[in-house]
């Protein structure tokens, strides 16, 4: 909504543009329609829904709002130039919103790319060029589109790699080629010997009796006019035994259509990995090698002691769809440090921290020597690497040499988590140059930066950006290293605003709620995890992220349809919870805070189950908010009775909650310890009587903890924001900067890189993960509440924001940035004395909700000016230490008395 001043001075420069047209020229060039997503992607090939379309705004003036939009999207490049938008077009939309907008023209068509662009109006006259155009390309749409089936080879030995070969010649000039592929567990394409894309571990996790992904390669430029060698290397991964489905398509410049099936990819041999786990690790053979693999041709007799011929399987149920997300890719390669020889002919490397991928290694020897690499996070005393806290998982990868000059190798579908690599029998000592470590993980955009004057905070931020960076895996797993790698939906609760201020999660997400949704059962029931491999049916009640995950892409990128698909899965499980509910209390529970530090366990030497936090109270809390959650989605998406319905549910669980948790002597819920007391505050549960009370209970009992916390997985969020939103923003600062145990500032002092699954150093074997991001929900605490920015539920997209950062006495600076899906919002801040000097970016066609921290308005300046006399400003309000501000997009410079 804007401001009467800010609609008139709007006016006026709409005036001045209408009457001069060489300053109104100016203006319309200077506003520029650019970054042009489909399904929050550039140009995708291969999508199989109609897209969302989203696009930024860039200008270098101040104030810039888009007021309405039009969308064209043609069948061909041509159309589009000539503004003949046969497909769709918009027309002219009035609307200030540029993200999750629908597709709604005519039905898309398998394997078709269509071309779009769009132009945008600010105020009535003033209006923009068009958009460069971008493009989408459709995958195959119906079953009937695939043509091929499934095939694999049964009696191949397990563990092993299937190598499936075909060739193809083809016969009259090409237009173009296009590569469908699912290979399950893990594939990958080779083409005349060159690897197709650069994804490693693909396809992404999924149920594959629900869905399996496949991928839309263009492989015109891979292919040559004479015969062509295909290779495709299928490991088990997550599935048992390897399977293919490879579907090409050629047209050829005579419009004909070509349609290579399984039955050309049959040729199927072993090859050289003999043994390949994610869990274990690979071990290759490289005198197995199969030189002549890549040469084009079919084996004699199809069958012969080499080469076996592949049969159709059943398929995996699941119906095809097209993946959507970034893939996983080697995102970084190190040189390790050599740190130690153990013992003669043990080497020892460090990768500088703590992360999830692989070693490739560079050697020369005999044919036969066996060089092993072993993983692992920390080492024992005597330098030798400690897999302890790996549990079943081997993480050891093996090469034997085929004594053919300098060999290179790395495996292909596996990885380890590790910040030690432990290298055993090659030839001579290695150095650093022989090892480089592969940085692997799903390959989503960076969005968030932080720095501060306290350089334990922002060591902190690191620690949590390395793990939440090293469990992105198509899955948001538990952890990289031991026999797990799964995605909990407990942690993530927690998990996802620390991500998503750090990540680009936009398509990831998505992807992932259908993860969950395929775990759902008739009854509403989810699972532990998703995809679901281990724990336990129905998931436990904490898993709000099942709802967190759509309420998040909706309010970060504007997503409304994540909203639409899901609501009724999510709504089974809310009303699942609810039929186990006595008296309005949430009768199971198995983690609920799990893992506050061991004098709050139940069992010192037990589970990470809290003795202090009942399970129950989590349970309930949860339900609480999750209806209240699906209330405020109901209302997105016009479900008006869902509204009513789920307020209504909410308060018979607050008042259940009330009844059964406070205790009215003490002041507080439960226990009256950190994690009740900041969950019941951070969920409202306690009244305006109460919750002074309760407040003071839970300020009080971090200073008896000499401000520390006592809280595990979940209500560590809670006891941070709590405290930062209820005035005592210093003690929850004094928490985030301990540096004794419990703490994060602990786990740094004992050398840790990622966080860890409990508070204590532990590398025992148990459940000892080193590289866990349950527990980094301070990594979200830095950009809510030390920059301030927050998005808007009722604004989603960044339509409008808050900044509002909370300024601590230890802290002379801060400063980051977090890159929207409207454009990068920045802010520093430098304190000196009382003066504060705060720059902050706005971007385009986005309004802040500016708190500039100041003892009154009289006291802030913009760029020397008083705010009165900035147009693209408007005064809201005095507030608790805050001057509040509406703020057009730009770069502004605010000083102000503090
Ligand atoms: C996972 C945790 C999860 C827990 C629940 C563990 O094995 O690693 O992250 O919260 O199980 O029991």
């Amino acid at each position: 909504m804007k401001t009467k001043k800010y609609c008139f001075v709007l006016s006026l420069l709409l005036l001045t543009l209408n009457l001069s047209d060489s300053y109104g020229k100016e203006k319309f060039e200077s506003l520029i329609v650019t970054d042009l997503k489909s399904e929050y992607a550039t140009n995708p090939l291969g999508i199989d829904v109609a897209p969302q379309f989203s696009w930024r705004l860039e200008s270098d003036q101040r104030g810039v709002q888009q007021d309405a939009y039009r969308v064209m999207v043609s069948s061909t490049l041509e159309k589009l130039h000539s503004d003949n938008g046969d497909i769709w077009d918009s027309g002219k939309i009035d609307s200030p919103t540029s993200a999750g907008i629908l597709f709604d023209g005519k039905d898309l068509e398998s394997r078709q790319r269509y071309y779009w662009k769009v132009k945008v109006w600010q105020g009535a006259n003033s209006v923009s060029e068009w958009s460069e155009p971008a493009f989408f390309e459709m995958g195959l749409l119906n079953e009937d589109d695939w043509k091929t089936n499934w095939i694999g080879y049964a009696p191949g030995m397990p563990g092993r790699i299937l190598y499936f070969k075909g060739t193809y010649a083809p016969h009259k000039p090409i237009k173009q080629a296009r590569a469908y592929i699912a290979g399950l567990g893990y594939y990958e394409l080779f083409i005349n010997r060159e690897k197709v894309g650069d994804h490693v571990l693909d396809p992404a996790q999924s149920n594959y009796s629900e869905r399996v992904y496949y991928v839309t390669y263009d492989i015109t430029d891979y292919l040559r006019p004479e015969a062509n060698s295909f290779v495709i290397p299928v490991g088990h991964g997550w599935l048992g035994t390897g399977r293919l489905r490879l579907q090409v398509e050629i047209d050829y410049q005579d419009n004909t259509r070509e349609i290579l099936s399984s039955d050309r990819f049959r040729s199927v041999i072993t090859g050289p990995t003999m043994y390949s786990s994610i869990f274990d690790g690979e071990q290759y053979d490289a005198r197995l090698d199969v030189p002549h693999i890549h040469e084009p041709g079919v084996p004699p007799l199809l069958m012969n002691k080499e080469w076996a011929w592949a049969h159709n399987t059943d398929d995996p149920a699941g119906k095809m769809v097209a993946q959507k997300i970034e893939p996983i890719r080697i995102v970084e390669q190190i040189t390790p440090t050599l740190v130690k020889e153990p013992s003669p002919g043990v080497y020892v490397f460090d990768a500088g921290r703590n992360l999830a991928g692989w070693a490739a290694i560079k050697v020369k020897g005999d044919a036969g020597t066996k060089v092993t690499l072993r993983f692992a996070e920390t080492l024992y005393d005597n330098g030798f690497i400690n897999q302890d806290n790996l549990r079943n998982a081997k993480a050891e990868d093996t090469y034997i040499l085929a004594g053919t000059g300098v060999e290179t190798w790395e495996p292909s579908f596996t990885y380890h988590g590790f910040r030690y690599v432990q290298v055993e029998g090659f030839p001579y000592p290695p150095t650093p140059d022989d090892i480089t470590i592969k940085v692997v993980r799903s390959d989503v955009k960076r969005t968030g930066s932080f720095h501060s004057s306290n350089p334990l905070l922002n060591d902190i931020n690191q620690m949590v950006v390395n793990t939440e960076a090293a469990n992105l895996h198509s899955v948001p797993t538990d952890c990289p290293q031991r026999d797990e790698r799964m995605g909990w939906l407990n942690d993530l609760t927690v998990r996802i605003e620390q991500a998503i201020y750090n990540f680009d999660f936009s398509r990831f997400y998505p992807k992932y709620m259908d993860d969950v949704h395929d775990t759902q059962d008739i009854h509403g029931t989810v699972t532990c995890v998703a995809p679901f491999l281990f724990g336990a049916r129905p998931a436990d009640p904490v898993s709000a992220s099942y709802l967190l995950l759509a309420q998040k892409c909706y309010e970060f990128y504007g997503d409304k349809r994540i909203i639409a698909d899901h609501f009724d899965g999510m709504k089974a499980w809310v009303d699942y919870l609810y039929s186990r509910t006595n008296d309005g209390i949430v009768e199971y529970s198995y983690y609920g805070d799990w893992c506050p530090p061991r004098d709050f366990l139940m069992d010192p030497n037990g589970s990470g189950v809290s003795r202090d936090t009942p399970g129950q109270l989590m349970s309930t809390g949860y339900l609480y908010y999750c209806a209240l959650l699906l209330a405020d989605m109901a209302e997105v998406i016009d479900r008006a009775e869902d509204v009513v319905h789920y307020r209504k549910l909410s308060e018979e669980i607050y008042d259940a909650f009330n009844r059964e948790y406070w205790n009215e002597e003490v002041g507080g819920y439960a226990s009256n310890n950190q994690a009740s007391n900041s969950f019941a505050l951070y969920l409202g549960m306690a009244d305006e009587d109460k919750a002074p009370r309760v407040l003071t209970n839970l300020v009080n009992d971090v200073k008896k903890h000499d401000y520390h916390l006592t809280t595990g997985n979940l209500c560590t969020k809670y006891l941070l924001e709590v405290l930062t939103e209820h005035g005592h923003a210093e003690v929850a600062y004094k928490i985030a900067t301990q540096t004794t145990y419990p703490s994060w500032g602990f786990m740094l002092a004992n050398g840790a890189t990622t966080l860890w699954e409990r508070w204590e150093y532990l590398t025992g074997d148990a459940m000892n993960s080193h590289n866990h991001p349950m527990m980094g929900s301070v990594g979200s605490w830095f950009y809510k509440y030390i920059l301030g920015i927050i998005p808007d539920f009722n604004n989603p997209g960044f339509e409008q924001f808050t900044i509002k950062p909370y300024i601590m006495k230890d802290l002379t600076f801060a400063e980051g940035s977090f890159d929207t899906i409207k454009g990068t919002i920045k802010v520093s801040y430098q304190k000196q004395g009382n003066r504060l000097t705060m720059d902050v970016t706005v971007p385009a066609n986005t309004t802040a909700l500016m708190h500039v921290p100041a003892r009154n308005l009289r006291s802030v300046t913009e760029n020397g000016k008083n705010i009165s006399s900035v147009n693209e400003i408007s005064f809201v309000k005095e507030e608790n230490g805050y001057v509040v501000l509406k703020v057009g997009s730009g770069d502004y410079q605010f000083n102000s008395r503090i």
